[in-house]
């Protein structure tokens, strides 16, 4: 089997340089097209890093030479035939336009939050809802699209969701309370949060994203019913707050089970969680979904957040929560460009490639 094609559309931001990294050796993926807006089109992808003259590389890993002279186009120029599937790394209003016209002929793979809330879209972390995968179908017959969109969660709901699913399964979920930490590369680099707010300072206010994870967690944990997703009745309420912390979202999470929560048993819960994403065997997925500490002291975003090249949610601080009914706490820490962002898109690919949705594979 060839390696199958595949665009990056939004290629130079944050989130289009961790694709970069996470495409540029897969085994079954080939980086065949990068497009970004005007201001980067008709360059190299290298010249097309440059701000006010500033080079943008934000990742710790380099990239291959033949990828910085690769040229960067525009949506203009952009043939979806040429590849089998796209990946989107735009700001939701650009999303919103260009998404669906993609969709219409080949399936992409989004990072952007316009379409998570439909109906007829899932919303996917493998390992915790590939059966919500079939709605897919139901998605491309009532829209008469050839192809599809799947987006991820946003960065915030990924770790949260990972580390609930086991506890659901467990013990069953009543409410859950969660605070954030968030870094500030999850802003992107277009809106992104100036230096001189963030520096020295914590900011209690992300716009809009306590809504989304409130919503999406719900949606994430609910059942595939054949036709429709049945949202979770768990009730989830949080505050997201911004750091001065460049990658991993940290998290402070109270949860209240409808069954009495011990301690040891929520941890081997979360230690063992993750069996039918192993059994798959995708080239982006962690050997570990969930890593659990001991050491009081962790997660750390510096000490955490790259385990297993940063596809792993870590949790620590695992304790018993008297104010609520039957109730935990905990904190994890999750790295938000990869598993939240741009190679957490790629093990979607990976499992719909091995679930029959990608032409060629
Ligand atoms: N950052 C995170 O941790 C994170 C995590 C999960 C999800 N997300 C979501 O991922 C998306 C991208 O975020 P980001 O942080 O990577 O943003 P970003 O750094 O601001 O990058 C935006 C990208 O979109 C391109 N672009 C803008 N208008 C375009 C157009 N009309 N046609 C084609 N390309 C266009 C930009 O190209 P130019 O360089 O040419 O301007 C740039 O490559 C957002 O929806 C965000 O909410 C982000």
């Amino acid at each position: 089997m060839g390696k199958i094609p595949i665009a990056i559309i939004g290629a130079t931001g944050i989130v289009g340089q961790q694709f970069m990294v996470a495409l540029q050796n897969h085994p079954w993926f080939e980086i065949y097209r990068l497009v970004a807006s005007e201001r980067s089109a008709g360059k190299n992808y290298r010249e097309a890093l440059y701000h006010d003259g500033i080079f943008g590389w934000y990742c710790d890993e380099g990239l291959k030479e033949e990828l910085l002279e690769m040229r960067v186009i525009s949506m203009d120029e952009f043939k979806p035939r040429d590849v089998k599937i796209v990946f989107t790394a735009l700001d939701s209003s650009e999303a919103k336009v260009i998404e669906p016209k993609l969709a219409e002929k080949i399936p992409v793979i989004s990072t952007a939050s316009s379409f998570r809330y439909f109906d007829d879209i899932p919303i996917l972390i493998p390992g915790v809802n590939n059966e919500h995968v079939e709605l897919i179908r139901v998605q491309r017959e009532k829209r008469g699209w050839e192809g599809f969109i799947t987006p991820i969660p946003n960065c915030t709901t990924t770790g949260l969701a990972i580390t609930l699913k086991p506890l659901d399964e467990t013990f069953g979920l009543e409410k859950v309370l969660m605070t954030s930490l968030q870094a500030v590369s999850g802003a992107g680099r277009t809106s992104g949060v100036l230096a001189l707010d963030i520096l020295d300072n914590v900011i209690p206010y992300i716009p809009r994203e306590e809504e989304k994870v409130q919503r999406e967690t719900k949606k994430i944990l609910g059942r595939f019913t054949g036709n429709s997703i049945e949202f979770s009745d768990v009730q989830v309420s949080c505050t997201c707050i911004r750091v001065n912390v460049r990658d991993g979202h940290t998290e402070s999470v109270f949860v209240s089970m409808k069954k009495e929560a011990d301690v040891e048993e929520a941890k081997q819960a979360f230690r063992t969680f993750g069996k039918s994403l192993r059994e798959l065997n995708l080239p982006s997925a962690p050997k570990e979904m969930i890593v659990v500490h001991e050491d009081p002291s962790r997660p750390q975003p510096r000490l955490d957040r790259d385990t297993y090249d940063g596809m792993a949610t870590i949790v620590g601080r695992v304790r018993k929560d008297e104010a609520l009914p039957n109730g935990l706490k905990y904190v994890l820490l999750s790295h938000n460009t990869k598993m939240g962002a741009a190679k957490g898109a790629v093990l979607v690919a990976e499992l719909l490639s091995k679930f029959g949705f990608i032409e060629g594979f």
